[in-house]
């Protein structure tokens, strides 16, 4: 049987990162600030927060990254690294399962290091208080013995950095916030952003790509640079079998119409939970859990996964009745929108 997760693995569309692509996504990641492209506020707000803290000759303060997945939160997590000339040591919240796990790493980093915790709200608990100390004092707070008799140790850490993921800020507590010098939220990309990427790593793969090719890869590739290095990559593949490996708008045309990619970047899940929200409950407002039982997707997969595109299209509402699909996504899909509808963004 196929489990949620192997689904949204297997999806061309799938912001997330699966295993085979993370060697492919590495060789295309920028290093440099100047080289990455997009995202402006963050980048300039970053670059003076990295020249303050070289200037003071000190490491920078610790980091907070958030956006939807596959926006570049870990490739700008490796840039502050080489910017700053620290290592980076890389390391998930779920993976930490034990305290001696992090008091492991933490031991192990050295002065100006990175450490970048990846999915930092699915840290534990008792975990994230290990962390406190080591991020506000740099020290790690050893408890020897049990019961009144028991005493704490203190260790000194080295000066590093912490730089926190997360896709989900409401789930990080206020006292692991607070202990953030900056938090930095990206956003979906422009198109003209994803069709530079494009062209960058066209250039890089050495593929010849025209420029209206790019843009087409650029439009469906749901504003986030994962997906549009996946789709270049599925459409090199489809130049190289069908043509002489170079991409024209044609071409590009073609093979994302044959992994049924509609113009604007929707799959087929995506569609499937449109068209049930429209024709199962007359396009809502609908309980997050009903339409997860209703599409056979998992709750959290709908909400960090495939809702913050299709809000970002407009294509779908969360109201505090529950979800609501938009006069646009009625009529993208080819249904009438009802005109009685309270659809407060459209009609
Ligand atoms: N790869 C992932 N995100 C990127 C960005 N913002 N610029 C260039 N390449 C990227």
């Amino acid at each position: 049987m196929i489990n949620q997760n192997d689904h949204e693995q297997n999806r061309m569309v799938s912001p997330q990162e699966n295993s085979e692509e993370a060697a492919f996504e590495k060789s295309l990641r920028p290093k440099k600030l100047t080289d990455y492209i997009g995202q402006n506020k963050v980048k300039k707000n970053l670059e003076i927060f990295m020249q303050a803290a070289q200037k003071r000759g000190e490491p920078i303060e610790h980091v907070m990254l958030h956006g939807c997945p596959g926006l570049g939160k870990t490739t700008l997590a490796h840039i502050i690294a080489n910017e700053m000339s620290g290592n980076i040591k890389v390391t998930t919240g779920p993976t930490i399962e034990r305290t001696g796990d992090l008091a492991a790493i933490l031991t192990n980093l050295e002065d100006g290091d990175i450490l970048f915790i990846d999915e930092i709200h699915r840290l534990n608990k008792i975990i994230e208080e290990v962390l406190y100390p080591a991020m506000e004092d740099f020290a790690l707070d050893i408890i020897i013995g049990k019961g009144p008799s028991a005493k704490t140790l203190r260790l000194d850490l080295p000066k590093f950095t912490l730089i926190g993921a997360t896709t989900r800020m409401s789930l990080i507590s206020a006292p692991l916030r607070d202990r953030f010098g900056a938090t930095f939220k990206l956003d979906f990309y422009h198109d003209q952003d994803i069709e530079t990427i494009i062209k960058r790593n066209a250039e890089i793969l050495t593929t010849a790509i025209d420029s209206a090719a790019s843009s087409q890869i650029a439009k469906r590739a749901r504003k986030t640079p994962r997906v549009a290095n996946r789709l270049l990559k599925r459409v090199r593949d489809f130049a190289e079998v069908k043509a002489d490996g170079k991409i024209t708008e044609t071409l590009a045309k073609q093979a994302l119409n044959m992994l049924e990619i509609d113009e604007l970047g929707l799959d087929e899940i995506d569609r499937k939970i449109l068209t049930t929200l429209i024709t199962k409950f007359s396009g809502g407002p609908i309980g997050l859990n009903t339409l997860a039982a209703a599409t056979n997707e998992e709750m959290e997969s709908l909400e960090d996964v495939y809702e913050p595109f299709l809000i970002q299209l407009g294509f779908l509402n969360r109201t505090p009745r529950g979800r609501m699909a938009t006069k646009l996504a009625f009529t993208h899909l080819g249904f009438t929108p009802k005109t009685n509808q309270n659809q407060n963004n459209l009609l």
